[in-house]
């Protein structure tokens, strides 16, 4: 991220890449946007996914966002009016449950990275027509876990792809041990009961332990 003169997209797919993790955040108090982002800073990671099931998500991203060494997208994106409004809040990148082309379009008219969920290999070939290479997998453990994914990316070989939904510390290393996955993305990482209460000291501790147990995988 020292490189100002990066483009956006760059920036955010080199940060998701670069973290392996990825926090899929549902938020709504806007006075927690600040303290969550220096949690999740101090815990080791530099980027989130806000997800738009809030009424204020928007507003948040527009916080989380001010801090120029921070990576923040929009989650559960339905609409091209939607993805239009995390941008101008400062989101930089998107992300959906499936694939929609009203947000292909938009995101490209918006130089706006993208990553469509896909669930199954005519989706995933479908994306792929449309030119995508990064992928999100939704929802991961509900599909079949670590093994489906294995098995239904493998004549992907060009695809990357960031699985979500139903993963944690227990079973997030089998997916981080498949070359095809950029990142894992959960809800785990910021629980809405750490949230509720505003316990940020332990979002820190709780992130510090997901990332050590992402280098030692890596190591
Ligand atoms: C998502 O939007 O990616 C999922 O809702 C995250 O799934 P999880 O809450 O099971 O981590």
């Amino acid at each position: 991220m020292a490189n100002l003169s990066m483009n956006k997209p760059l920036r955010s797919m080199l940060a998701i890449a670069k973290q392996k993790l990825m926090p899929v955040v549902v938020i709504n108090d806007v006075s927690q946007a600040e303290p969550l982002r220096e949690a999740l800073k101090q815990g080791g990671i530099f980027t989130a996914e806000v997800t738009l099931r809030t009424p204020n998500a928007i507003r948040i991203i527009q916080i989380m966002s001010e801090d120029p060494d921070f990576c923040v997208g929009a989650g559960t994106v339905l609409s091209s009016r939607d993805a239009d409004k995390a941008q101008s809040a400062g989101a930089q990148f998107v992300v959906s449950p499936g694939l929609s082309i009203a947000l292909v379009d938009e995101c490209d008219r918006a130089a706006m990275p993208y990553f469509p969920g896909v669930a199954t290999p005519t989706e995933i070939q479908r994306a792929r027509d449309l030119g995508f290479s990064e992928l999100k997998f939704f929802p991961a453990e509900a599909l079949g876990g670590a093994q489906y994914l294995k098995a239904v990316v493998a004549p992907f070989h060009d695809m990357k792809f960031i699985p979500t939904g139903g993963i944690n510390l227990t079973n997030v290393d089998l997916y981080l041990a498949l070359p095809q996955v950029l990142a894992v993305g959960g809800s785990w990482i910021v629980s809405e009961r750490l949230l509720a209460t505003g316990n940020f000291s332990a979002i820190t501790s709780f992130t510090r332990e997901a990332v050590a147990q992402m280098n030692s995988h890596s190591s």
